[in-house]
């Protein structure tokens, strides 16, 4: 007993010793006797990362975790998550029995490593510069432990996500259940082994997103890409099934992290600074979410339509199917006949159906896998299991075909659909004209401008041996959609004269028009770009045509004259949106008061809405900027070129001009650098358009003597000094409510915000606009604010766009 006091303070001395020499020298490991309480921390040898605890939110729970030492918020691991300390008291030590053990109220042990037949005084614990902590022997250097093995939401180079089958070990990560609060979420990110390996996200039970199966050289849809800053390694042998990453140089960092929504998104960083951009993300787009398209059906991310019933199939329910409600998938136009003569279609480049009633044997040729099929009559389809070197081994599908979608990345792998004969000669007839498709891709590398990934989308023609992918669905005629005769619209343009061209867009030049009816028209030519077929086209005007919203300008119609294709829009007498708050006269500035100019804002806000969330389409609308908002006589704002970039701009980005559809100034980050747009890159140029209206300014022709910032730049550092009304036009004579305006601006920063996960949504947009109550989030750092940045990028991406907006200034339906 007489002992007991001697060792405490014996501790304490050691702690005080402790303490100063961790301002002298930070350590990077703890022993028998050398722990750390709430306040210390382990920094690793180089500095790169650092282990202690943190809390997150407002929360008083506290988390054992390790961190990138630049950014603290850059959590990459989590020890405790499931089970939070609720005071300062945890203290990380190594126990006796050699394990590390994180202690609440210095005894109560709430986290272990958990490993048997450990000696504590022989064991250390080291936090290395990979970011992985090490529990090891001493002597033998054996690892007894490592974080890595035991992840939590995120993945960084070096780490192994996926199996050691040895010892039946399954790394795989899983995310936070909300952004404040790191136990355990719903989404859980690894290897599925089931059939062929493949990567997965799951939702619970259910699978979100698969990647495709594992083919011999890499997993399905990942394929390995020589385009990023990291190099991927795939590893599939009977001992061990994961992938690794490892960065190209040691200058920065990608850390992979489980969303609560279930994306994967990759995050970029310098290891200078807490900047990280979004590299991309998985699932990349609808088609990504498991079995979009219900059974049998392959779904394309761009084209007439998203899914598209295979050969020999039809929809399951037509009327879902006809309002866009794809999950029914699609069945057998009729029961396989198998005494009928059969035959095989070969589809190429798509993600292999998942294994649900399959067959796998990897040492089958291919001629014998198909014979196999063929003799099986409930045998769907077959592809060959391995695509490296001669295509060989069999895979063999028995009923349904799910989560079909074309792929990006080329591998020698084809998916032989089982097909009747009949169904073969009916499409090889007289009638059969060659169909195209349009197939979104990513490019891999040596296409690739840039060292980042870029989405194009990709027209290919299939020919009749190919595999006819469109579907027939497509070829109804639509008499709901005003077809203008040429005759018409010659003459309400009086013969399309100069006189009566009131634009130049992206995609053609605009005219205004007048019917004989009197209605006044503009009409929009498209340019040669649309490759489209002409049901497509028909099609897709059509879906178009149905989107109908007081804040959308309104598509009446389309003329179709041999090779030529025009949109007939409403004219909307008052012109864009730009030439107001931009005009130069002040007369027309005086005509903006506050009260026009909030309304403005609520009406374009309400239109995208409508787009993002209301329309059945889901539009995004890509080139949201003040001339794309037309004003009708009232000057209530219509958003015009809505669905423009969906259906007519695909083609141009690669067989023309290989250019961001997009406009300078308005474009959010990931999409510049990265190309991947979304609804956020919307909302991104919502902000700068609310911004605009508010200060009056165009965000790329933005100057200030003192500084290089962009209006957004100069917006944020207002705001960050609290001289936010500063930015208001001054040619605003009227009186105005000023929280109303202020929190117009605070909405257009939050909209503006470097990360897309940051911004809110449309129906979170409208509702801080309207609330006068709410308190609104702090905006954090805007995306692209100084002109300097994005100059820099600009001589990076040189030819992907014209930083000049004149050029793609679309004005239109005046
Ligand atoms: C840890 O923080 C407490 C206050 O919370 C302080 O009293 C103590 O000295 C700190 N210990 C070290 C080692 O910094
Ligand atoms: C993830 O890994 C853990 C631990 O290895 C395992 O218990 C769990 O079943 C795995 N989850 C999935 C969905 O594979
Ligand atoms: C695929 O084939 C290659 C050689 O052609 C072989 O080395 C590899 O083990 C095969 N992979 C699988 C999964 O069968
Ligand atoms: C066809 O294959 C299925 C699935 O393997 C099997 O259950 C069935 O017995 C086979 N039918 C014939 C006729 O071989």
């Amino acid at each position: 007993m007489d002992k007991l006091p001697f060792v405490l303070r014996y501790s304490l001395l050691v702690l005080v010793i402790l303490s100063c020499a961790e301002i002298l020298v930070a350590i990077d490991s703890l022993n028998a006797s050398r722990s750390i309480s709430h306040n210390e921390t382990l920094i690793s040898a180089q500095g790169q990362f650092q282990l202690g605890f943190f809390k997150t939110g407002s929360s008083p729970r506290s988390y054992l975790g390790i961190w990138y030492n630049v950014d603290p918020n850059q959590i990459v691991w989590v020890a405790n998550r499931d089970s939070p300390l609720n005071d300062t008291s945890g203290v990380l030590t190594i126990q006796n029995d050699g394990n590390l053990v994180l202690l609440a109220d210095g005894r109560r042990a709430v986290w272990s490593t958990n490993v048997q037949n450990a000696e504590s005084g022989t064991v250390s614990a080291q936090l290395l510069d990979t970011g992985n902590l090490v529990l090891k022997e001493i002597n033998e250097g054996t690892v007894l432990w490592q974080s890595f093995d035991h992840p939590a939401h995120a993945m960084i180079a070096g780490m192994k996500l996926g199996w050691d089958l040895r010892i039946s070990l399954d790394r795989n990560l899983t995310s936070w259940k909300n952004t404040d609060d790191p136990a355990k979420g719903e989404y859980t990110y690894g290897i599925r082994l089931h059939g062929l390996a493949q990567v997965v996200i799951w939702k619970g039970s259910s699978i979100h997103y698969r990647s495709g199966p594992w083919n011999g050289v890499h997993f399905g849809g990942i394929g390995i890409r020589y385009d990023l800053p990291f190099i991927t390694e795939p590893v599939v042998n009977l001992e061990e099934v994961y992938y690794t990453y490892q960065m190209n140089n040691k200058s920065s960092s990608v850390v992979s992290t489980l969303t609560t929504n279930g994306e994967l998104q990759l995050f970029l960083g310098d290891n200078t600074s807490e900047d990280w951009r979004l590299l991309f993300k998985v699932p990349t787009d609808q088609c990504g979410t498991y079995a979009y398209c219900g059974p049998n059906a392959i779904c394309f991310i761009s084209g007439p339509q998203t899914c598209s019933c295979m050969t020999g199939y039809q929809p399951n329910s037509p009327q879902q199917w006809d309002i866009g409600v794809w999950s029914g998938g699609c069945v057998q136009k009729r029961q396989l006949n198998c005494s009928e003569r059969q035959d095989f279609k070969e589809i190429e480049g798509v993600k292999m159906p998942d294994f649900v009633q399959y067959q796998v044997n990897l040492n089958m040729s291919l001629e014998e896998c198909k014979a196999t099929c063929l003799k099986n009559c409930s045998c769907t389809a077959y592809a060959n299991a391995n695509a490296s070197g001669q295509p060989h081994g069999c895979l063999l599908w028995f009923g349904d075909l799910i989560d079909v979608r074309p792929l990006n990345i080329y591998a020698d792998q084809k998916l032989a659909l089982r097909v009747s004969a009949s169904d073969l000669v009916s499409e090889s007839g007289p009638n059969k004209k060659k169909k195209k498709i349009i197939i979104l891709v990513t490019i891999a590398a040596s296409v690739c401008l840039l060292s980042a990934v870029l989405f194009f989308t990709w027209r290919r023609k299939v020919e009749n041996k190919g595999g006819k992918l469109g579907s027939d669905e497509t070829e109804k005629e639509n008499l709901e959609l005003p077809l203008f005769n040429m005759v018409t619209i010659t003459e309400a343009t009086q013969c399309f004269s100069n006189a009566n061209k009131i634009g130049e867009g992206g995609f053609g030049p605009v005219y205004k028009g007048k019917l004989q009816t009197g209605q006044e028209i503009a009409v929009k030519r498209l340019a040669e770009s649309s490759f489209q077929g002409l049901n497509e086209f028909k099609n897709e005007v059509l879906l178009i045509a149905k989107l109908q919203h007081r804040n959308l300008v309104r598509l009446l119609g389309c003329c179709i004259h041999a090779e030529e294709r025009m949109l007939i829009y409403e004219y909307m007498p008052n012109g864009s949106l730009d030439s107001f708050i931009f005009g130069g006269s002040n007369h027309t500035k005086r005509l903006l008061v506050w009260r026009r100019r909030y309304s403005i804002i609520i009406g374009i806000s309400r239109g995208l809405l409508y787009l993002h969330r209301d329309s059945r389409l889901r539009i995004i609308h890509r080139d949201l900027k003040a001339s794309n908002v037309l004003l009708d006589c009232e000057m209530n704002p219509k958003i015009s070129d809505f669905g423009m970039a969906r259906t007519f701009g695909e083609d141009q980005l690669i067989t023309k001009t290989l250019r961001v559809v997009g406009t300078y100034g308005y474009m959010a980050p990931e999409y510049v650098i990265d190309g991947i747009f979304s609804m956020k890159s919307d909302i991104f140029s919502l902000g700068v358009l609310i911004l605009e209206v508010v200060s009056g300014k165009r965000n790329s022709q933005f100057h200030h003597p003192d500084h290089d910032f962009n209006l957004l730049g100069h917006a944020w550092q207002l705001w960050l000094e609290g001289r936010a009304p500063e930015l208001i036009d001054p040619s605003m004579e009227d009186t105005f409510p000023m929280s109303q305006v202020l929190r117009c601006i605070q909405v257009g920063l939050l909209c503006v915000q470097l990360r897309p996960e940051d911004r809110p949504d449309m129906s979170c947009v409208l509702q801080m606009l309207g609330s006068e109550s709410s308190e609104l989030p702090q905006p954090k750092r805007p995306g692209f604010f100084t002109e300097r940045y994005f100059k820099e990028t600009d001589s990076l991406l040189a030819g992907r766009w014209t930083p000049d907006e004149s050029t793609r200034t679309t004005i239109e339906g005046r």
